[in-house]
């Protein structure tokens, strides 16, 4: 059984919760994104040194915020009280790096679905696997749960196992040659890849076999329209602003 969404998957998912727009992974991403009208975000989720998961795509804390060191190093206490906004713009001073708890509730407040990206630092796939999808059923609960994608087999296949029910993504930069082979082993519901390592042979297979793909990051709208010309289904962005369709597709 390939667990499907509850939800119409729409043309546009805002990359790192607000594209461009905003500190990425952050709360103020999930409130521009709605409020430019997009109705699906991506954010990439790590465990921190006490196990618990927090929005945050690097391994370590220098980029995005004013920490230091790796997440899987840093205490909850620490990362509850470092800036992850005004690396990115003074006005974004004082915004917090969100829990995977915080963001859920946001995404159902505001009314935007997900792809909850399951960023393992490296030696941790299996534990981040299991506590993200345990914590997505949990806070996702009596709602649409997210659709829940990696790079990473071994927190896929530990996400499907401690939780069934969950619509899960396949994510490559460039789809091995066994792609299919793996979606089916995970009984993953959709492939996704970089949209420049994108061919025909992916696409064609990708159609005959009823899997929907999903390509990152696609910053143009000419791109992202030719990708849909393709038959690409849906594309992340951080050009919010310029990559817009409000078409959606419902997948049975
Ligand atoms: O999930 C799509 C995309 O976010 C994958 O790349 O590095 O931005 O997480 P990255
Ligand atoms: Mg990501």
């Amino acid at each position: 059984i390939r667990p499907r969404l509850g939800w119409s998957l729409p043309r546009v998912f805002a990359h790192r919760c607000g594209g461009a727009l905003a500190p990425e992974n952050t709360l103020a991403g999930l409130r521009i994104a709605a409020r430019m009208g997009v109705r699906a975000v991506e954010f990439d989720v790590m465990l921190s040194a006490d196990g618990s998961p927090w929005l945050m795509h690097d391994e370590r804390l220098e980029r995005t915020s004013n920490g230091s060191g790796r997440v899987c190093e840093t205490s909850d206490a620490t990362l509850r009280v470092l800036d992850a906004g005004a690396y990115q713009h003074p006005a974004f001073l004082g915004e917090p790096v969100p829990s995977l708890a915080s963001a859920a509730l946001l995404c159902r407040q505001l009314g935007l679905v997900a792809n909850v990206e399951i960023k393992p630092a490296a030696g941790f796939e299996v534990l981040t696997g299991e506590v993200v999808a345990r914590q997505v059923r949990e806070f996702w609960a009596g709602t649409e749960l997210p659709l829940v994608s990696s790079f990473s087999e071994d927190a896929l296949l530990a996400a499907r196992e401690v939780a069934p029910e969950l619509p899960l993504g396949a994510l490559y930069e460039r789809p091995p040659d066994d792609w299919l082979t793996r979606v089916n082993r995970v009984a993953a519901l959709s492939l996704h890849c970089d949209a420049e390592q994108l061919d025909d042979s992916v696409l064609s297979r990708a159609r005959a076999n009823g899997i929907p793909l999903l390509c990152y990051t696609v910053n143009e709208l000419g791109a992202a329209e030719a990708l849909f010309r393709r038959g690409v289904m849906a594309v992340f962005s951080d050009r919010i602003d310029c990559v817009r369709d409000s078409s959606e597709i419902f997948l049975p």
